[in-house]
């Protein structure tokens, strides 16, 4: 069933040059003679016409095959062809209106690579359905549009960094150590001993910026998130920075700096995939042309209560729908600092000027999506710190080596995590996390 068509295609062997469809509809190949390959999107026939979509990489065309233009016998395989057979042709392209995209192939060669089974995904199907199949679901105009803008965000990450003088440094995905609290720690068999998937660069960057001074890194990381959110998932992408000598206010205008960065260029990349996810481009222009305004925890309590008539005690860290409520008031990111020192994690210092709060932050983007960046300046008091830890049950000696990092030229740091899949999200407007990965894996899922 599954072999190359028996007729082994003289495209295929020959040094034929392939245009890509993204080339036919900005009309540069209008009233040409093209060859192009890709698979079939959507097909139907009636008599002696067959309508094929055909897509590639780059876009969907209307191929027309009409009887007569065509071999016999290629006329019978192009009508026979089911969705996802992969195909070469070629043809002469034609404006039409009536098209999508405005031009179409008038088909005179029809080479099947080889016939698709019947495809498993037909209209309408489940979230979960779709989860099963991910694997042929990938390549949906959804999904390809958002791997598109996923990869211009990465991208632009390393531009953004390595254009400011930064350094990629890498840390072990196997540590020893919790950093964001041991409930959300993955736990791995390591020789007879145990040790964790990577919640964080965090702690190793900060023995890093002793010799590199400004670093970054985007990479996997880990979390048994026992919640089931939409923004929740057991491994995703953080993209961390950390530098020495920078304090929070310097981190926080690092941070909005780069994801306006972003948004630029994936505004200038990503048009058509943004349009394909029926996103609204004027408003992402709108944000990345805006100033991110920043306040405190304190005035985001205030502003709840004032504009929400939600009273949410002093102490408590701000849930999703607070956050949401908070972001009805801008049109932004909007960075809150200075949260209760005490339900943060243990490496966050004490704000000097305001005791009962951290030096830390949290940039909360708008549309209900949530937080997308967290970070902070970093404890110089290694005995709060040791306090803090042995509170949860830690074993300090794990941390000898980190505490050392303040003692040998210690300096002010500060850094601060990206949540790419939470801007991925964010920017192509998801409803759930799990469109923002290739693969997702979450509490319940882990295949394929
Ligand atoms: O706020 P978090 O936990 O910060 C840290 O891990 C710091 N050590 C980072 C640093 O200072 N270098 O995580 C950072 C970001 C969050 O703002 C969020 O965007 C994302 O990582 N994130 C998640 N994204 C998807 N699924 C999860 N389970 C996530 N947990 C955090
Ligand atoms: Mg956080």
């Amino acid at each position: 069933m599954l072999q190359l068509h028996p007729v082994v295609s003289d495209f295929i062997m020959s040094k034929t040059s392939w245009v890509r469809i993204e080339e036919i509809l900005d009309g540069k190949k209008t009233e040409n003679i093209v060859n192009l390959r890709g698979w079939i999107y959507r097909t139907r026939s009636s008599g002696n016409i067959v309508f094929a979509v055909i897509r590639d990489a780059t876009g969907i065309l209307q191929a027309t095959v009409k009887k007569g233009n065509l071999s016999d016998e290629e006329f019978e395989d192009a009508k026979k062809a089911l969705v996802e057979s992969s195909i070469e042709l070629k043809g002469d392209v034609k404006e039409d209106k009536r098209a999508p995209g405005g031009y179409e192939l008038r088909v005179t060669r029809f080479n099947v690579v080889q016939f698709a089974e019947p495809f498993p995904i037909v209209e309408d199907q489940s979230p979960e359905f779709l989860l099963d199949q991910r694997h042929l679901w990938i390549r949906s105009q959804k999904l390809t549009s958002v791997l598109k803008i996923r990869s211009t965000v990465v991208g632009a990450i390393h531009k953004f960094f390595r254009e400011r003088g930064y350094f990629e440094f890498d840390a072990p995905v196997l540590q020893p150590n919790q950093c964001e609290g041991g409930s959300t720690l993955f736990e791995v068999k390591y020789y007879d001993k145990k040790t964790y998937l990577a919640q964080t660069w965090q702690l190793y960057a900060e023995a890093a910026v002793f010799s590199l001074e400004k670093i970054y890194n985007m990479g996997p990381t880990f979390r048994a998130e026992k919640s089931k959110t939409s923004r929740h998932l057991s491994e995703f992408w953080m993209a961390e920075m950390e530098a020495a000598w920078m304090d929070l206010y310097d981190i926080t205008e690092v941070a909005k700096d780069e994801v306006k960065f972003i948004l630029n260029e994936v505004l200038k990349n990503n048009k058509n995939d943004l349009g394909v996810l029926g996103r609204d481009i004027k408003k992402l222009q709108h944000i990345a042309d805006s100033k991110f305004p920043t306040i405190t925890y304190t005035k985001a309590l205030e502003i709840l209560n004032e504009k929400e008539n939600m009273n949410v005690e002093w102490g408590k860290d701000l849930r999703t729908i607070e956050e949401n409520k908070l972001l009805n008031h801008f049109d932004t990111p909007v960075v809150v600092t200075n949260y209760p020192l005490e339900v943060m994690a243990f490496y966050k210092p004490k704000d000097p000027k305001d005791p009962k709060t951290a030096l830390c932050f949290d940039m909360i983007a708008p549309e209900e999506y949530g937080e997308i960046v967290g970070g902070s300046q970093r404890s110089i008091d290694i005995e709060y710190m040791k306090r803090r830890l042995k509170e949860t049950g830690e074993s300090i000696e794990n941390y000898e080596w980190y505490f050392d990092l303040r003692k040998y030229g210690s300096v002010p740091h500060s850094g601060y995590g990206l949540g790419v899949e939470r801007l991925v999200s964010w920017i192509c407007s998801l409803d759930n996390i799990k469109d923002a990965i290739p693969f997702p894996r979450t509490m319940l899922r882990f295949r394929p």
